[in-house]
């Protein structure tokens, strides 16, 4: 979620890392993105507890995870170090985020919820920070899950449209995606997967 005071939104991350666990596992499209990759640069914008960074450093990924609370870095930070694996980690509102320019191979945005205009800008980031023909994945909560799962807010849940006002993305693959449960429920994302 996001798309509020960052005070209060690093708050409530904060909060909610500190009192409830969070998923540990990649998303399965990530995976089967990343399968047939070398090995090289990515940023993951709002990397929340770190567990793409870390799935991507096991694979031999060098990752810098970017995210407003302090509690999720650590969670991230932690859980690497565990596994004796080295992610670079930074603390900061991504909307002012300056990332290094030209340099990333891959930029994961993975639920992180902003209305168009600043989505916009993220989507500016990201594009920035990118080599030449570099990768954005991003995955989102569709408005179909509204009440089910992600913001409770319309505003901030996806449809494919919302990725098609962006001219500078060469688009790859833009789908919903359907995640199963084993109860029988189901959530929809969205999924963009584009090329700078
Ligand atoms: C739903 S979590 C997703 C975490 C991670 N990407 C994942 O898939 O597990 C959303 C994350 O975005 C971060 N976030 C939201 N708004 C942000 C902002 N303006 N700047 C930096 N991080 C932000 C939150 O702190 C939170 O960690």
């Amino acid at each position: 979620m996001s798309d509020s005071n960052i005070v209060e939104m690093s708050n409530m991350w904060d909060q909610r890392y500190s009192t409830q666990d969070w998923p540990t596992d990649p998303n399965d499209s990530l995976v089967e993105l990343v399968k047939d990759l070398k090995p090289a640069k990515a940023l993951d914008l709002g990397c929340g507890t770190g567990r793409h960074c870390i799935y991507l450093a096991k694979l031999g990924w060098t990752v810098t995870g970017v995210d407003s609370s302090k509690v999720g870095l650590e969670i991230a930070q932690n859980n690497s170090k565990k596994l004796n694996l080295t992610i670079e980690t930074i603390h900061s509102d991504l909307l002012t985020f300056v990332p290094k320019a030209s340099f990333y191979d891959l930029v994961i945005l993975s639920y992180i919820h902003f209305k168009q205009e600043n989505l916009k800008k993220i989507i500016g980031i990201a594009l920035d920070s990118l080599k030449e023909n570099g990768l954005i994945y991003a995955v989102m909560h569709h408005k179909s899950d509204l009440g089910k799962t992600g913001p409770p807010d319309p505003e901030l849940l996806f449809e494919t449209k919302d990725f098609e006002i962006f001219p500078d993305l060469k688009i790859k693959t833009l789908s919903e995606v359907r995640r199963d449960f084993e109860d029988g429920t189901f959530n929809t994302d969205v999924l963009l997967i584009a090329e700078k």
